[in-house]
């Protein structure tokens, strides 16, 4: 197909000493569930894991507390609900796939746990798609329901544009709530959600690099001494 230019976002996760902005990852989950938890899924994660990002014990039991999830059978055969726990799964907005399709215009809502691996371009393209809502091209007509995106595949997509007015989230943390700044969180805290292990991976890159210096310049000196006396 045709190739899509990206725009590059700096992220703070970039580069080999790349890091989690954990405020900005935090503030990310925010956008996340006030906006986007309403039609996508993020299966692979448990409230608890959001203690990596910085929240409390307290934070973490209060944000699980507020969601209602199924559970049993119990004694009596009967399934029920009751609040989330921190050990549990991110609740998913719809039951199962049919039911995802018939609140989306026939779409699916692709889970969100790892689309920052899934997509090529990762975080970037995340960045780009989500700002990249605009008129279509004179001449081109949606299909029905369809909005025109430049950085999605093929220009249509059945996602209207989730983040488009400022202050669409009041952030706890008093920062100002661009459509940019909201764009630049969620795809952080996706990144994060995707590869929580990506720090740990850079931090051993650097040591390996460190070491195998240190071992490298100790080898060579060992060679220089064993054919010292070789003329
Ligand atoms: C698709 C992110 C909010 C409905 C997608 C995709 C991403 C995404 C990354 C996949 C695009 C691709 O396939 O390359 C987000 C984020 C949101 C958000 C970060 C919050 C800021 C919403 C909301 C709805 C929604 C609120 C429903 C009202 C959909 C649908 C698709 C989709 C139906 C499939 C589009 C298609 O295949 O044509 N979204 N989304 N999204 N999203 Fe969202």
């Amino acid at each position: 197909g045709e190739a899509i230019h990206l725009p590059d976002t700096r992220f703070s996760f970039e580069g080999i000493f790349g890091h989690f902005d954990r405020a900005s990852a935090q503030r990310g989950f925010q956008v996340y569930k006030e906006v986007c938890s309403n039609c996508h899924s993020m299966r692979l994660l448990s409230y608890r894991n959001l203690r990596d990002l910085g929240l409390s014990d307290a934070e973490v039991r209060a944000i699980a507390a507020s969601y209602q999830v199924q559970d049993g059978p119990n004694d009596e055969g009967q399934m029920f609900e009751r609040p989330a726990r921190p050990s549990d799964r991110f609740r998913s907005p719809f039951a199962n796939e049919k039911a995802a399709r018939a609140a989306n215009n026939g779409a699916l809502p692709p889970d969100l746990s790892v689309i920052v691996k899934a997509r090529e371009g990762g975080a970037d393209y995340i960045h780009a798609l989500l700002m990249g809502y605009e008129d279509p091209p004179a001449g081109m007509t949606l299909m029905p329901g369809m909005n025109y995106n430049k950085y999605f595949a093929g220009h249509q997509i059945a996602m209207a544009a989730p983040l488009s007015s400022e202050g669409q989230v009041e952030y706890a943390d008093g920062t100002k709530a661009t459509v940019d700044q909201m764009v630049t969180d969620v795809a952080t805290f996706l990144a994060w959600a995707a590869e929580p292990e990506l720090e740990q991976r850079k931090a051993l890159g650097v040591k390996m690099v460190i070491f195998f210096t240190v071992l490298g310049g100790l080898a060579y000196a060992v060679k220089r001494k064993i054919w010292a006396d070789v003329h």
